[in-house]
């Protein structure tokens, strides 16, 4: 019997790659930009597994091309890029890199909050452009975050991760989610509904995954909720917020700030209105981006997909009910 055959749509850590060539014949794309879905498309056919990245799109057409395909791999804990539901349809497991990366992307936030709340990028550029004359004692004042108010939405392991850092802060946390307000208050927040959340909190930060629900649970109408001294993180999904109507509340002053990981589209455009925005820091999707935690997504997408191709359960499997099939 031939080995199995995989394709990896990006280079890995040498490590991880390593071990995927010791158990598989894999093919890896070497380019810097992701592979055209056409260029998966053509070799699908073939394949015994894929390992992918969230900027592939993995929907049923591309499964149907896929006769023989045992396991698609996942390198990141979302996966709103594969159309899971016809995965299961088709009895494909596919897995995910949860749990290895929350503290990074909460550090992240966390980053992501201080450097917009103390304005972090515009005093770099101030200096830049020669602005720095003297000390000054309005020049580029921003806001306190040692007890404020922060508005977590969606309280999964990256949510909580980052209640943690704010108790440090010792700022008061209202949160929406899914959780018991029992589990919220153990965790150390207040659970509130979305408005209450978004009319009470100095920083909101998204956690949610990006779902049919929550594409633009961040809109106008939200926007417009929020103190004009609001500042909105989002290190979850871009489409989870509205990127017009950011624009414009950015741009009026209905909000102060916004820092994002990820936007929508990605990558942002140069011509997107929001690089034109003093009060909008963003960033190009690296919240989970340190070396370990990345080596480790790395590891943990290739065991999934060595257990595909063994016929064994994924280690995190994020839709196993392809195993209770008869
Ligand atoms: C994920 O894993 O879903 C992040 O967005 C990238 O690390």
């Amino acid at each position: 019997m031939g080995r199995d055959k995989v394709f990896v749509t990006r280079e890995l850590p040498a490590a991880a790659l390593e071990r995927l060539a010791n158990h598989c014949e894999a093919e890896v794309w070497g380019e810097f930009r992701p592979p055209d879905y056409d260029v998966i498309l053509d070799k699908i056919g073939e394949l015994d597994g894929l390992l992918c990245l969230l900027t592939d799109r993995i929907d049923a057409p591309l499964m149907d091309a896929a006769p023989q395909i045992k396991v698609i791999s996942n390198l990141a804990v979302g996966y709103d890029n594969i159309d899971i539901a016809a995965a299961s349809q088709r009895g494909i497991p596919i897995g995910n890199t949860p749990g290895v990366l929350n503290e990074t992307t909460a550090d992240f936030a966390f980053a992501l909050l201080m450097a917009t709340a103390r304005r972090i990028p515009e005093a770099r550029q101030y200096i830049h452009d020669g602005k720095w004359l003297t000390w000054h004692p309005t020049v580029l004042s921003g806001q306190d975050i040692f007890g404020a108010t922060l508005g977590i939405i969606g309280c999964g392991r990256i949510g909580a991760a980052v209640m943690r850092r704010a108790q440090g802060f010792n700022m008061r946390v209202l949160v929406n989610s899914l959780e018991s307000a029992d589990e919220i208050r153990r965790l150390g927040g207040e659970k509130a509904t979305l408005d209450e959340l978004l009319c009470n909190s100095d920083f909101v930060s998204l956690h949610v995954p990006l779902t049919d629900e929550t594409r633009h649970l961040i809109s106008q109408r939200e926007l417009n909720l929020m103190k004009p001294t609001a500042i909105l993180i989002n290190t979850a999904r871009g489409s989870v917020v509205d990127p017009r109507a950011l624009y414009a509340a950015l741009r009026d002053g209905e909000i102060l700030a916004a820092g994002l990981d990820v936007t929508d589209p990605e990558p942002v455009p140069l011509d997107d209105p929001l690089l034109t925005l003093d009060n909008c820091l963003i960033v190009p999707h690296i919240a989970s981006a340190s070396v370990a935690t990345r080596a480790k997504m790395a590891e943990m997408a290739v065991d999934n997909l060595i257990a595909g191709l063994q016929g064994q359960p994924l280690p995190t499997c994020v839709n196993p009910e392809v195993y209770q099939r008869g």
